[in-house]
């Protein structure tokens, strides 16, 4: 018998993603891409959608609709570099909230999903003049 970590509450979804992008924010990489693209005062719907994503991606709900390689596809200044900085914080910030199981669990979720972004999106840099 596996035992199953107990599922993520929205308590522990808002926790993630809020906590994530406070990092994110103040980074000197990813923090201007941020500002530019969710802009001042886009920051609550921002949230909002990234709590549906995140409840979509640990329980399966089905309230996000959108997709995120239509919309990174979009994002100013995105590179493949940028991944790394991006699952370095989003590791931090699991390490912070859950324990190593759970950690690991939402930790390769997010992996996964970098990993399909990073291969499906075509970046400007990636153009070899
Ligand atoms: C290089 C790393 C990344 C950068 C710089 C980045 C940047 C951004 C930016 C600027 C937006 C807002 C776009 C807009 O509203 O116009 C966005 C949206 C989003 N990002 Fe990322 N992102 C990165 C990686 C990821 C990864 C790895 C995930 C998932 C694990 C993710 C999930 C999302 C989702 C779900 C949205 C909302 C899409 C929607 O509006 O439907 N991002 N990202």
């Amino acid at each position: 018998m596996t035992l199953q970590p107990a599922a993520f509450t929205d308590a522990e979804i808002d926790a993630l993603v809020e906590t994530f992008y406070a990092k994110v924010r103040q980074h000197h990489r990813l923090g201007p891409i941020f500002e530019d693209a969710v802009g001042v005062n886009g920051w609550p719907e921002h949230l909002r959608t990234l709590k549906r994503f995140w409840a979509g991606v640990l329980r399966g709900d089905r309230s996000y609709k959108g997709s995120p390689m239509a919309v990174h596809q979009r994002v100013e200044g995105i590179h493949a570099g940028l991944f790394t900085p991006w699952l370095g914080l989003f590791h931090a910030t699991c390490a912070e909230l859950f324990d190593a199981p759970r950690a690991a669990l939402v930790g390769a979720k997010a992996e996964r999903i970098a990993h399909t972004l990073k291969r499906g999106l075509s970046f400007p840099s990636d153009a070899v003049a």
